[in-house]
């Protein structure tokens, strides 16, 4: 599934959604976090950041976020996970507006959970939903609404994870989720890799983030698990 796809919101309220940015917002989302960042706000546009920006305290927030890889004007931080140190976020709220990532993320307010995935923290991810949920979407960010092979080999990991010695008969898996399932053991050995042929890694690689790549692909570096609920991104405790 990728955003353009979910056209009525408000069907998300029985599903648990995890949402994939492997490049870079999942990745960048969980470090954030783990630096001790009180609270993230994603949101759809520069224009809704600066709005949100204006309802909260002064130096009690960081503007966040990235227009084709690199910091927007006037914001004070990029996308780059090395950004987010722990003397940079700690106790702040982010507003949030990354290209794809934070809009797929706003996406999902009425799901019964909302969860943010990457590889960085899939066994979180997989160990939450498999005990809470059983209506699950997974929620590919991709790039501009089309296809990412990133996040689909992400996506695949989890389902793998997800139905790892389940019958296959009993479970109701659509051929979107095979195809990943498929992709994901294609691509296993060498996550890395994947990373640096794909086309947004190769992007990033050219604007100097190549480190960056290496930071997502690490699987399980960053045991958090950051669920969306009533606007804002926190740490499940
Ligand atoms: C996005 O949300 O589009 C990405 O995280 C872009 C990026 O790599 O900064």
């Amino acid at each position: 599934f990728i955003p353009l796809q979910i056209q009525d919101e408000l069907s998300l309220q029985n599903k648990t959604v995890i949402v994939v940015d492997v490049l870079r917002a999942s990745t960048t989302i969980a470090t954030a976090l783990k630096n001790g960042a009180r609270a993230i706000i994603p949101v759809a546009s520069i224009e809704n950041a600066v709005k949100y920006a204006s309802t909260l305290e002064p130096g009690s927030f960081l503007l966040c976020g990235e227009r084709g890889g690199k910091i927007i004007d006037g914001f004070d931080l990029g996308n780059s996970p090395f950004e987010y140190t722990e003397e940079k976020v700690m106790g702040k709220t982010l507003i949030y507006a990354s290209t794809n990532g934070s809009v797929a993320i706003t996406k999902t307010k009425y799901a019964k959970h909302s969860l943010v995935a990457g590889f960085i923290n899939i066994s979180e991810v997989v160990k939450f939903v498999s005990e809470n949920s059983d209506d699950i979407l997974i929620l590919c960010s991709g790039k501009l609404n089309r296809f990412c092979i990133e996040d689909t080999v992400c996506g695949g990991m989890i389902a793998f994870l997800l139905t790892k010695g389940k019958s296959r008969k009993r479970l109701n898996l659509s051929d979107s989720t095979v195809s990943a399932i498929k992709l994901y053991k294609f691509y296993s050995k060498n996550l890395l890799k994947m990373l640096r042929e794909s086309e947004h890694g190769r992007f990033l690689i050219e604007l100097g983030f190549e480190e960056d790549l290496k930071v997502a692909s690490s699987i399980d570096s960053i045991p958090i698990l950051p669920i969306f609920s009533d606007g804002v991104i926190k740490a499940l405790k």
